[in-house]
């Protein structure tokens, strides 16, 4: 994009963040998810990183919290409910390791680990014992009086909990610390502070109730949660049934970790999530964090990471606070299940039964922690359902192990050069004419042969004496198909850890595995690429031939039939079948397919022209006469040599041809030998 172009797409992003945010925070409307919304925050933050002149003072990425509802009496927080940095990957974590302990030298650091609940913060405030006030958070400093919705909310003690003879002691309180908590039992206050959450299943009970009453249905749990606890009328907040987890005692009472303060909560009559851990160092954290990344759908609610905190909270004060949070807590997030990306093109897929079925290609995005490329389309009506068109911006979705889907356009952020989504007029495999299942949505290949033979064109390129890559055998290849991620083997070097991840046999570890060991046959011996092509009549012993003769796959492209049936033993049917083969359009797409993949050839060891500039790096300067600086570096490649854009000590020859560049002149300081064209030619 060029900066006039950054700069519109930023007011694009900054519009569309902005009308979402006054949907969500003002009105309680929701129209995509937080993941979505978070993925064009990110894209706008990037964007204006890179730009900073772009940056005005109402962009979205200068904005800390949010402001509360009018209709709820206003709480001034005693101190302010603070929020949390975030963190997205091990190295996040190291550096803020690292960063505090700057602050602090020479200590270690150990961890109180929580599990970051997806729900709706508040403080609740104890009078002598007794419930008195609580408060959502608001925008940190000033939140809204929910007390009687909270009191429905079964987990809230209404009176707090009256410890039994020497529980206190058991979690390592003093005599002194003990007495000051019983007195604010008495006469004091207590603040205490966590999160109010909805189940899965009682937002799922809930939806299907609401569904069958014709009412609007919540969008999530968390939706949900905070719905009901801003909700004016508290009857309405009681049936939808929310839990309570601590996550601060907040009133001083000198404890010595953050671990001894969850315990004091629960002997207070809280609820503690028993997930939560101590972890003595990063690495604990870091498995803490893996563990529940794979198993968050154990939980009955939502958690999107991991609150990890410095557990001595003698540190606290030291460490401090800074902006929008405290430096001694970091939300290390697990990965989004949903991201925005742009559709780059949209590919047809034959199916067994001649269905063709659209998959759109997409620039690479994270999604659930892994990298993908394609997502399902369906077909046609979901199309049309969706609206979607070639070049959108959509938001995808990855939930458990199926297949990505496009689940929602964002129309605002077109350019104008979108494109609409046509069912192609001829196959793209075999080109006969696409027709239409009468009365269903679907449109097919009435070619029988059609999947069959893609399918074994295919199996062929990656067969033993082909290609060989390692594991992709034929169902394998045939799953890759159905589910639209293949169509021609160009394809393969496109494919991702995360597009493999959800295919059935698809381990993490096998997809890393095939990912791999395609991309480690990226540079072909030229005769196996020219038999994986599948040519007619050119089989393995032929494809040795052709490799020998011509060398590379350009002069292999250029050769007449003559020259072609001038090998020994080729005859002609043969010599017009490659002839053919190189001079028909969509073969040459797919060459430059491969070529734009990353597949490279290499010629054939022993065999073809002598390999006598082996080794040698040469840099050309100048313009050359009796051929094109394009001719000479096919000729240096061919015959082994290397050819550089630049000189250093390693070149070996510098080739001056008329009006030599300032290459000529670094040669030479470096003692770099100087060859004219007349040489050059000799070389070759
Ligand atoms: S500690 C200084 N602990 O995350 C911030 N927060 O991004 C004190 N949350 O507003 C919060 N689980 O709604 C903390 N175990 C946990 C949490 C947690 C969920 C939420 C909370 C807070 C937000 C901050």
């Amino acid at each position: 994009m060029d900066k006039q172009e950054i700069k519109k797409r930023i007011a694009k992003l900054k519009k569309e963040i902005d009308r979402h945010r006054y949907l969500y925070h003002v009105l309680d409307k929701i129209e995509i998810s937080d993941a979505a919304l978070d993925s064009l925050k990110n894209e706008l933050f990037k964007l204006e990183m890179d730009n900073p002149e772009f940056i005005t003072p109402d962009s979205p990425t200068q904005r800390i919290g949010g402001k509360p509802l009018d209709k709820f009496i206003k709480v001034i927080h005693s101190r302010p409910m603070m929020s949390l940095f975030d963190s997205f990957s091990p190295e996040d974590m190291k550096d803020w390791e690292d960063r505090i302990a700057k602050l602090v030298p020479g200590r270690t650091f150990d961890y109180y680990c929580e599990l970051k609940l997806d729900g709706l913060a508040v403080t609740l405030k104890y009078e002598k014992g007794v419930f008195r006030e609580g408060a959502t958070r608001g925008d940190g400093k000033i939140g809204e009086d929910v007390t009687q919705n909270l009191k429905t909310i079964e987990s809230i003690p209404l009176r707090l909990r009256e410890p039994e003879e020497g529980e206190f002691k058991k979690i390592g309180l003093d005599i002194g610390q003990i007495k000051q908590i019983k007195t604010a039992l008495e006469k004091g206050e207590i603040e205490i502070r966590g999160e109010t959450v909805m189940t899965r299943r009682v937002f799922d009970e809930l939806n299907k109730k609401y569904k069958k009453e014709g009412k609007p249905l919540l969008a999530n749990p968390r939706n949900g949660a905070a719905g009901s606890i801003r909700q004016l009328d508290p009857k309405l907040s009681a049936e939808r049934k929310l839990s309570f987890y601590v996550y601060a005692l907040a009133t001083d009472f000198g404890f010595k970790s953050h671990e001894q303060e969850h315990k004091a909560a629960e002997i207070l009559g809280f609820k503690v999530l028993k997930e939560n851990k101590y972890c003595k160092n990063l690495s604990e954290v870091y498995k803490f964090h893996d563990y529940w990344e794979k198993n968050r759908e154990k939980m009955p609610f939502e958690c999107d990471g991991v609150v990890v905190v410095v557990n001595n909270l003698k540190l606290w004060p030291v460490l401090g606070i800074v902006g929008k949070g405290p430096r001694y807590m970091m939300a290390y997030k697990f990965a989004a299940l949903e991201a925005t990306t742009k559709i780059k093109e949209v590919v047809w897929q034959v199916g067994r039964t001649g269905i063709l079925t659209p998959t759109a290609v997409m620039e690479p995005a994270r999604v659930g922690g892994v990298t993908i490329t394609h997502a399902t389309l369906h077909n046609m009506d979901e199309i049309k359902r969706l609206g979607v068109k070639i070049g959108d911006t959509v938001i995808i979705q990855r939930a458990g192990d199926v297949i990505p889907k496009v689940v929602k356009v964002l129309p605002n952020l077109r350019s104008g050069e979108e494109r609409e989504i046509r069912v192609p007029k001829k196959c793209p495999m075999c080109e006969s004419e696409v027709v239409k299942v009468p009365g269903e949505v679907a449109y097919r290949c009435p070619n029988t042969n059609c999947y069959a033979v893609n399918l074994r064109r295919l199996t062929h390129w990656a067969s033993k004496n082909a290609v060989d890559i390692e594991g992709l055998g034929p169902k394998i290849i045939e799953q890759l198909v159905k589910e639209g991620l293949v169509r021609d083997i160009s394809d393969f070097y496109t494919l991702t850890i995360g597009d493999l991840g959800p295919l059935e046999r698809f381990a993490e570890k096998s997809a890393d595995n095939l990912v791999k060991a395609i991309s480690d046959r990226k540079k072909i011996d030229l005769n196996r690429f020219i038999y994986g092509l599948g040519i007619r009549h050119v089989g393995e012993e032929s494809a040795i031939e052709l490799a020998k003769r011509f060398g590379s796959l350009e002069k292999i492209k250029k050769a007449s039939p003559e020259e072609i049936g001038g090998i020994y033993d080729f005859g002609n049917v043969m010599a017009k079948s490659i002839f053919g083969w190189f001079n028909d359009k969509h073969n040459l797409e797919l060459l430059e397919k491969l070529e734009k993949n990353g597949v490279r050839t290499k010629t054939l060891a022993g065999g073809g022209k002598k390999q006598v500039l082996a080794g040698k790096t040469f840099v050309l300067t100048g313009t050359l006469v009796g051929l094109t600086r394009e001719e000479a570096k096919v000729k240096i490649r061919e015959l082994g040599g290397d050819v550089s854009s630049s000189v250093s000590k390693n070149t070996d020859f510098i080739v001056a041809g008329a009006e030599p560049g300032s290459k000529y002149e670094k040669g030479e300081k470096l003692g770099v030998k100087i060859i004219d064209e007349k040489e050059f030619l000799k070389m070759i």
